[in-house]
């Protein structure tokens, strides 16, 4: 197979466990919100079994095995991926931190599923999860992107360090969702845009955000008084306001400055995924937390990574790698076609 031909089913491999992360993560929220994350006490096995027996949970357990079959599937595609950078790691053009940054990253999501459930729901360790498959869905989607040849203009090169900041604060504002959902404060405020029917209700914010209680308590059904649940949503809320107001505004930004159309549709497409989510978020609230659309505000925010991964891959074209790593191109890493890097 030669070089081009490699890369090609490189990405594709990292396209479909791009795929296959964001499936997880969405069922992940699913196990969650169905309060299966104990449905298996053990872990890797199901009460030391491979699939679950009847008598125990039995509906429940399914629900955490069908979660873990597929992250188990995920995790191999992503060592096979990472085994691949390896051993082509000398071939031009083939990323290498990338794939092993996804190993890690797997692996410390393994390890973090089997905490949350032998940690009785610890909302650190849930929130921590989240943010990690998240993540992985990041690397992957950015290492599946094959990356324009083209030089940026100065406009769209200043749209960089908004997009990274976007990228910041949307993981931050996954964060406290996850918050929200581990601690049970989702039906904390009932009604939208008032919270109780008031613009500030009583909260309590220190009692809200304290990360760790020891190894005692079980978390199931939420341990917070309620002014401490109402504070973790008015927070998850003023978030979505203040990261889906700056999202917005590099999306717009983006059209309004791109010179290619791709770049036009990506900053397009990340208004168009704050807004959708924003619309999902008030229907889960007004239809007083259904389950399929509390598990749709996952694939939302998996949907906003996705678009917000896009656009800076889009910011970070190969011809303009070329002029920023010229020690790698010294050392033949990044060969030069016509000018630009290749692959
Ligand atoms: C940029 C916008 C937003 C993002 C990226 C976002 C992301 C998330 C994420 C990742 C979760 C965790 C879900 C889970 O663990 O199952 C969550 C939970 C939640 N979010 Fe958002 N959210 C956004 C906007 C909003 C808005 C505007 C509202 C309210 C109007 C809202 C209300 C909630 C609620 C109530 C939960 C808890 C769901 C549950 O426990 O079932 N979110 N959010």
């Amino acid at each position: 197979m030669d070089i081009q031909r490699r890369l090609l089913w490189f990405r594709r491999l990292a396209l479909a466990a791009a795929l296959l992360a964001a499936a997880v993560v969405v069922l992940g929220a699913w196990v969650r919100l169905t309060d299966a994350g104990l449905g298996c006490p053990d872990w890797p096995g199901c009460y030391g079994h491979l699939y679950p027996e009847a008598g125990h949970n039995f509906a429940k357990a399914w629900h955490e095995m069908i979660h873990r079959y597929f992250a188990g599937t995920l995790g191999s595609i992503i060592v096979g991926l990472g085994v691949w950078a390896v051993w082509n790691r000398k071939q031009p053009g083939q990323p290498i931190l990338g794939p092993v940054l996804a190993c890690v990253l797997v692996c410390l999501q393994g390890a973090l599923g089997a905490l949350t459930v032998t940690r009785l729901l610890k909302p650190l360790i849930v929130t921590a999860h989240l943010l990690g498959g998240l993540t992985t869905l990041a690397v992957l989607w950015w290492l599946c992107l094959t990356p324009e040849r083209r030089e940026l203009a100065p406009p769209e090169m200043a749209l960089r360090k908004y997009a990274l900041a976007g990228l910041a604060l949307l993981l931050l504002q996954i964060s406290l969702g996850g918050w929200t959902s581990s601690n049970y404060a989702a039906v904390a405020c009932p009604d939208f845009p008032t919270c109780q029917q008031s613009w500030w209700p009583p909260m309590n914010f220190p009692d809200a955000f304290v990360l760790w209680r020891g190894l005692d308590v079980d978390y199931t059904g939420g341990v917070l008084a309620n002014p401490a649940r109402v504070a973790i949503h008015v927070t998850h809320r003023i978030g979505a306001a203040v990261a889906g107001s700056l999202l917005i505004f590099i999306g717009a930004l983006s059209v309004a400055r791109a010179r290619g159309r791709r770049l036009k549709f990506a900053g397009a497409a990340l208004v168009g995924a704050v807004l959708l989510q924003i619309c999902i978020a008030v229907a889960m609230l007004h239809f007083a937390m259904p389950l399929p659309l509390a598990t749709l505000h996952n694939a939302g925010a998996a949907l906003l990574v996705i678009c917000t991964v896009t656009l800076l891959r889009l910011l970070w074209p190969a011809g303009d790698l070329a002029a920023a790593a010229p020690r790698a191109l010294m050392r033949g890493v990044i060969p030069l076609r016509n000018g630009h890097r290749t692959g």
